[in-house]
């Protein structure tokens, strides 16, 4: 087992304390072994200087679209309903198993230069054996599905798929990753949205989920004209339909929830299901603003995503914290999200929402070595030396600021620089 030994960073913890202090993290395998001040192990494999660096728990992404990726710039100035009938639908109906696999690596990049270490994840209904490759060889931890839509009149005839088929490639997909790389990657029922879901199709997702103790990963309530749709259908809103079947739990991770009402935001928080706000995604796709004060207030575990490339057009975690931040300030005022709230939701509160917040999401001993090393001594994150850390990484950092991510105990890039999973330290 290779040990890496990190010194002189400030390390932004998030445990427990939330201490921030400048010291030493040593890493043994894929696990922090031991972190705090002039820490001496001189006979670990590699020992990096990193004096004048930050360092943080990686940055967690509770909701993405790897094969989107390439979709970037299609579909800019539409609305959700129109956007996915006229031009994302279509494109995934396109895609082959080539065509996946490299735009899941494009945007498996990019996260991965900007600090993102794990991803939950979404793909289309087919070839997504491409992405789980592509996860696989990146480094980067996933929860991962193939999206199940087995009903939807809008739906194009080549995404259409049978209930039975749905749940048998999802099965064996499940079968193939869940728990690879010693648990790395994992496997998420990923039903798109209620739209696209027949009630037996969504029916049995819950009981799997209930007897594997599987992730589900959905959108819901995202839109007004969506809502619509699924009110006309099922004569209720998304989150009170999803709890009807059974699906409401701490396994299901919802998309959006733009528009909940106060008896589906009342499920979220006694059923503890788990809400990603994807802010950029919001403001660009024209869904609405989601009250994410109120939910936190109730204290319901919201993590961030930016959602697929074409909904925001960008995979950075630092452009989705600052539009977190941002956007509740004219309306709740300039603390309503401060800059360390969300930077929990990019962290700690990510890895709640996977169930791993005993793994990962800080920086503490015994958790998995997920962290990102970031250079703030350039003049647009203001060096200066009364500013909070978290601050500047919220409110000026971008990817250019992130010099080196490790994942599970490995440098997955390096000085800016991706590297493949099987160098070692
Ligand atoms: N709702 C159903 N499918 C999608 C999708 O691909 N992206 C977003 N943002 N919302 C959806
Ligand atoms: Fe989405």
């Amino acid at each position: 087992m290779k040990s890496l030994l990190i010194k002189n960073a400030e390390l932004i913890t998030m445990n427990k304390q939330e201490e921030v202090f400048t010291g030493d993290i040593y890493i043994k395998g894929d696990t922090i072994k031991d972190i705090g001040k002039n820490l001496h192990y001189p006979k670990a494999d590699r020992i990096i200087d990193a004096s004048g660096r930050v360092i943080t728990p990686g940055f967690i992404q509770t909701h993405v679209h790897l094969c989107q990726t390439i979709f970037r710039g299609k579909g800019d100035d539409l609305e959700l309903m129109d956007w996915l009938k006229k031009r994302i639908w279509p494109l995934e109906a396109a895609h082959d198993a080539d065509s996946i696999y490299y735009s899941a690596m494009l945007g498996l990049g990019e996260m991965i230069r900007s600090g993102t270490t794990s991803i939950v994840d979404m793909e289309t209904v087919h070839h997504t054996d491409s992405a789980f490759q592509a996860i696989e060889q990146s480094g980067i931890r996933a929860l991962s599905g193939k999206v199940m839509m087995d009903k939807g009149e809008e739906v194009p005839a080549a995404l259409q798929e049978t209930t039975e088929a749905s749940l048998q490639e999802s099965n064996d997909l499940m079968e193939k990753w869940h728990g690879k790389d010693n648990g790395r990657i994992k496997y998420a029922y990923s039903p798109r949205f209620v739209i696209s879901c027949t009630e037996e199709l969504l029916r049995e997702v819950a009981s799997l989920s209930k007897i594997s103790k599987a992730f589900v990963h959905t959108h819901a309530s995202e839109n007004r004209g969506e809502i619509a749709i699924v009110e006309a259908e099922t004569g209720m809103r998304n989150v009170e339909y999803l709890n009807y079947l059974g699906l409401a739990n701490e396994r299901l991770i919802l998309a959006h929830c733009v528009w909940l009402d106060e008896a589906e935001k009342e499920i979220i928080r006694r059923r503890r299901v788990n809400v990603t706000h994807c802010p950029g995604s919001n403001l660009k796709l024209a869904s609405g603003v989601a009250d994410i004060p109120s939910l936190l207030n109730a204290h319901v575990c919201v993590s961030l995503g930016a959602d697929g490339a074409p909904c925001n057009n960008n995979l950075d975690m630092m452009n989705e914290m600052r539009l977190a931040a941002l956007i509740h300030k004219p309306e709740h005022g300039p603390t309503a999200m401060d800059a360390k709230t969300v930077f929990r939701m990019a962290t700690i509160a990510g890895a709640k929402a996977m169930g791993m917040e005993h793994e990962i999401g800080s920086l503490e001993v015994g958790k998995k070595a997920d962290l990102v090393m970031l250079n703030l001594n350039d003049f647009h994150t203001y060096p200066s030396y009364d500013v909070d850390t978290i601050s500047r990484i919220v409110y000026s950092a971008t990817r250019a600021d992130v010099e080196t991510t490790i994942i599970n105990g490995k440098i997955v890039m390096e000085n800016h620089q991706l590297k493949t999973v099987d160098k070692d330290i």
